[in-house]
């Protein structure tokens, strides 16, 4: 299966109007696939992804989400692609830690309410994955309300819930509907610009626009796993290999550790019903 098997079929892409979601969105039409992109600022958004049918998402707000799954007919894959990194600690519109609600609880709640329709779920993690702390004994507050917030210990934590979420996904429909991971390496994209912004050092920014390009992968290669994983088979996890998986051709990687333990993905599951208030895929 390659890329033209999405020939006239439709992928919805969440946070399609940049970095990484924007260049799969591109390659993927220029297969033949209907792209939809999922977005929380429509009228920017088509200006950043001329031509592509954008309608709005705010996984930030299960509300949003719920608007968006009940307005979407028509759909073949779903490409959890979205994600926010660092910043200080927000709240989403219930009241979730934004970096968790937006990067896994909007996603799950979003699959939860999709997946009768899918026939492919792609979710995007990170490297950072590997650094996740969270465990079986997790509670909803570790994850709504972290009390000693660190963002970046909350990033990679939204990254092993990702691929955690993912495993368990596949353990319980991958025989039905393909749920596969993947990861950019490290890819020049706005995810450094804002986070830059966000915790005040703006003034870092000109200088990385000029070595991100040069140091990072771009983002049309950090999409290289993303396009490898709408033919890969379920349960795999694919990203670059070299430099410590910081970069190259996609391959099919070992998954993290932090995201192999099935009691650790149980309970992540419990707590993501809890929170979304969705039912979500029952162990069969
Ligand atoms: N770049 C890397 O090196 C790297 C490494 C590992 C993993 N990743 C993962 O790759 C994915 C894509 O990131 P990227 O690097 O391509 O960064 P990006 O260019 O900043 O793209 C992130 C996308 O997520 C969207 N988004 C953020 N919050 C949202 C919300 N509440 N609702 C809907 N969409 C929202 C952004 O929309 P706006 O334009 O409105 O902000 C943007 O379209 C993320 O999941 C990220 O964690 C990236």
């Amino acid at each position: 299966m390659t890329l033209a098997a999405w020939k006239g079929r439709t992928v919805v892409i969440t946070g399609g109007n940049s970095g990484i979601g924007l260049e799969a969105a591109k390659a993927l039409r220029a297969a033949g696939a209907q792209v939809v992109l999922g977005c929380r600022d429509v009228a920017r958004s088509e200006r950043q992804a001329p031509g592509f049918p954008v309608r709005e998402l705010d996984l930030a707000d299960l509300d949003s989400v719920a608007r968006f799954a009940g307005a979407t007919e028509q759909v073949d894959a779903l490409v959890c692609n979205a994600g926010v990194m660092g910043g200080p600690m927000l709240m989403t519109t219930q009241a979730i830690e934004r970096q968790m609600g937006t990067n896994h609880f909007g996603h799950a709640a979003l699959v939860a309410r999709l997946l009768p329709k899918l026939s492919r779920v792609v979710i995007i993690s990170s490297i950072a994955a590997r650094g996740g702390t969270l465990g079986p004994t997790l509670t909803v507050e570790e994850l709504t309300s972290p009390p000693a917030y660190a963002p970046q210990a909350v990033y990679a934590n939204t990254k092993q819930a990702n691929l955690l979420f993912a495993q368990e996904l596949h353990r319980r429909v991958g025989d039905r509907v393909p749920v596969v991971a993947a990861h950019p390496g490290v890819s020049w994209t706005n995810l450094f610009v804002r986070q830059l912004r966000d915790e005040g050092r703006g003034y870092l920014v000109p200088p990385m626009r000029l070595l991100g390009p040069v140091f990072l992968q771009s983002a049309k290669a950090g999409a290289a796993p993303t396009l490898a994983a709408m033919s890969a088979p379920s349960g795999s996890f694919l990203g670059p290999r070299a430099f410590g998986q910081v970069r190259g051709r996609p391959h099919l990687l070992e998954v993290y550790g932090t995201a192999t333990d099935p009691a650790t993905a149980a309970r992540l599951w419990d707590v993501t019903e809890q929170v979304i208030g969705l039912a979500l895929p029952s162990a069969s």
